[in-house]
């Protein structure tokens, strides 16, 4: 236990020939905000894909927490709390910023499909949940 909310160790991510991460090695420590730099081209999308399980690290581990994630499902890892945004940001065109960002939320949601579609109670005090997460 570091007290660190992520640790990277020695994380590799090689596409055939290419070397995109290099033995990566970093410590985000609770409560801070912290920023990947580098020219185009560096690893930093590629950093991020295998931290979020978009792509799989060829090599190294990654904690999060006490949590070892570095073979977890992209899924599995959101249901951690960890969360991404996309270089191409691939939004949904004819929804708001807001309802854009709401769509992120969807794993807060505790109501289905049929019950939205039907505005079944259980849906609609979701809705109002929803609305507060992202106040
Ligand atoms: N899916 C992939 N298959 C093969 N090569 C890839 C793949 N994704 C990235 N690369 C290569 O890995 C290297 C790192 O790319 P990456 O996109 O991680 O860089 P970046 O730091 O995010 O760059 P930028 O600042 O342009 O966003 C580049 O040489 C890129 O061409
Ligand atoms: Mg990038």
């Amino acid at each position: 236990m570091t007290g660190a909310v992520l640790t990277v160790t020695e994380l590799s991510v090689r596409f055939g020939g290419l070397l995109a991460n290099n033995e990566i090695s970093m410590l985000l420590p609770a409560q801070s905000i912290s920023a990947i730099v580098g020219p185009n081209g560096a690893g930093k999308t590629t950093l991020f894909n295998a931290i979020t399980g978009a792509i799989r690290a060829t090599s190294g581990r990654i904690d999060f927490g006490d949590v070892d994630i570095t073979n977890m499902s992209a899924t599995a890892r959101g249901r951690l709390g960890i969360a991404r945004t996309f270089q191409n940001l691939s939004l949904v065109e004819d929804l708001s910023a807001v309802d854009n960002i709401t769509v992120g939320l969807g794993r807060f949601r505790r109501s289905g499909l049929l019950s939205a579609m039907l505005s079944l109670p259980r849906s609609l005090r979701t809705d109002c949940a929803t609305r507060r997460l992202r106040a």
